[in-house]
């Protein structure tokens, strides 16, 4: 948690950019695994965290922009609660915490909200993202649960963003010791990439350091010697020599806050000719993104500076033909890179994405393309200080596609498709940083972690 100021700050200046009306922050409530009372660890909404910074289920806050009131609504804990969780502060003195002097009960929500409808106020109110949020809006505000996102508003979700989107020094403090932590994940995983390990030992062993930093994953860790399955969760392979493993996880600190970071390593640690220059080429790729990354530059334009460099590299290997510049606006690319460069991170890995990344990665003068590929990229604007994203270029064989493609021969004239051929069992790479949008180019944050192919070979060797 930060300091009070930091949070009447932020509230502050969300006020004064929403014209009018009554903004509307629903906490998360617990999630069930498989009955109600076993739950998953619990996660607050990021918005309600960066606004109000108070984790725990139960609570709805409403700043009222015409009349400058803020309050937060909610109840303290009874006997019962107090026998199975321990005493719990009362919530005046957590609010008081970050600056919220005014606190009223939960079941008054209602009754503010359904005032300010009739007086023909505006109830502003982000889109929900899990279903009993959905209907908790359906209840407060008399719009169908199954619809309820329609109504969501645009000013208030674009207000949000504003904010979010640019981290100030002590949130990329945390988002570095995110990465302080995942930097122990990949210097354990690294050793233990070694045959006859199984995915799953590895995948459990950097979960641990991830809870032993005080926080969790900040998404499921993907672990996998099959890397071109863009998000293969399963664990069930055990090492062999030769292998390539993709290993893309991330930690989130117990503030709230996510790194994301992918490597991919031989198992047992050396890579072949082959694996080395395809390697290299995605090492080239996500290099010459970064040195790229400023303010002013747009990230599509970055996303397609990075596909130049695949092209140019499969080129030299025998799988591309052609102009790489034809080749890229066409998207043949994309048979090897179907994804895209990135995205913000933040208090989500995918910072926001449940606001609508046409409002987070987009803006009134960048669309989002429908080509293959292109249409995955998260983040296409043009970037400003303090922005923090993701570069993670990657290079995949998935035979499906490959087959597909192939059989209609999409972009013949770009690739070599009898080449290509020879590498449908190779798998895939990726490499993930995270990367701080500063006034005048950008730094890569956290401790460094092995990523040139020698570094890599000497931290999986050396296991
Ligand atoms: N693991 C999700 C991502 O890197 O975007
Ligand atoms: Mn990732
Ligand atoms: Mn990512």
């Amino acid at each position: 948690m930060f300091a009070k100021k930091t949070y009447e700050q932020r509230r502050n200046k969300l006020s004064r950019q929403v014209k009018s009306g009554l903004l509307l922050f629903l906490s998360n409530g617990e999630s069930p695994m498989n009955y109600a009372a076993n739950t998953y660890r619990y996660r607050q909404d990021s918005t309600f965290l960066y606004f109000f910074g108070l984790s725990f289920p139960g609570l709805a806050a409403v700043i009222d922009v015409d009349e400058e009131r803020q309050t937060v609504f909610g109840d303290d804990v009874g006997m019962e609660d107090i026998i199975w969780m321990g005493p719990q502060p009362s919530l005046k003195s957590r609010c008081a915490k970050v600056g919220i002097a005014a606190t009223r009960p939960l079941v008054e929500l209602s009754g503010v909200l359904q005032q300010a409808v009739r007086q023909g106020r505006k109830v502003h109110f982000l889109p929900p993202y899990r279903g009993e949020n959905a209907l908790w809006l359906e209840k407060l505000l008399g719009i169908r649960a199954g619809t309820v996102k329609d109504y969501a508003s645009v000013e208030f979700v674009k207000a949000v963003v504003a904010q979010r989107a640019l981290k100030n020094a002590e949130e990329v403090k945390e988002i570095e010791s995110a990465l302080t932590v995942s930097a122990a994940m990949y210097r354990e995983a690294m050793a233990m990439a070694q045959p006859g390990i199984y995915e799953k030992e590895i995948a459990g062993w950097i979960e641990g350091i991830a809870l032993a930093g005080g926080g969790q994953l900040a998404f499921p860790a993907i672990v996998t010697v099959h890397g071109e399955t863009l998000h293969n969760h399963y664990h069930g392979n055990r090492l062999r020599e030769g292998d390539l493993l993709l290993i893309d996880s991330g930690a989130e600190t117990e503030s709230g806050y996510a790194s994301d970071i992918t490597r991919t390593v031989p198992v047992g640690g050396r890579f072949d000719p082959v694996q080395r220059s395809v390697y290299e080429a995605v090492l080239d790729m996500q290099l010459t993104a970064i040195t790229m990354i400023r303010p002013g530059v747009s990230y599509r334009d970055i996303h397609l500076k990075s596909a130049a460099v695949l092209v140019d590299r499969l080129k030299n290997l025998g799988l591309m033909k052609g102009s790489t510049a034809e080749a890229v606006a066409a998207g043949a690319h994309a048979l090897f890179f179907p994804h895209g460069l990135g995205h913000m991170l933040g208090l989500d890995v995918h910072d926001m994405e449940n606001l609508g990344e046409v409002h987070v990665g987009y803006d009134d003068k960048t669309r989002r393309s429908q080509q293959f590929g292109l249409a995955y990229l998260r983040l296409a604007r043009k970037l400003e200080p303090g922005h923090v994203l993701t570069v993670e270029p990657g290079i995949y064989f998935i035979p499906a596609l490959i087959d597909q493609w192939r059989n209609e021969n999409r972009h013949a004239a770009f690739i070599r498709y009898d080449k290509v051929e020879k590498f449908r069992c190779f798998g895939g790479m990726r490499i993930e940083d995270d990367v701080l949008v500063t006034p005048r180019g950008c730094r890569v944050l956290g401790p460094p972690i092995p990523k040139a192919t020698a570094e890599v070979e000497a931290a999986v060797g050396g296991g």
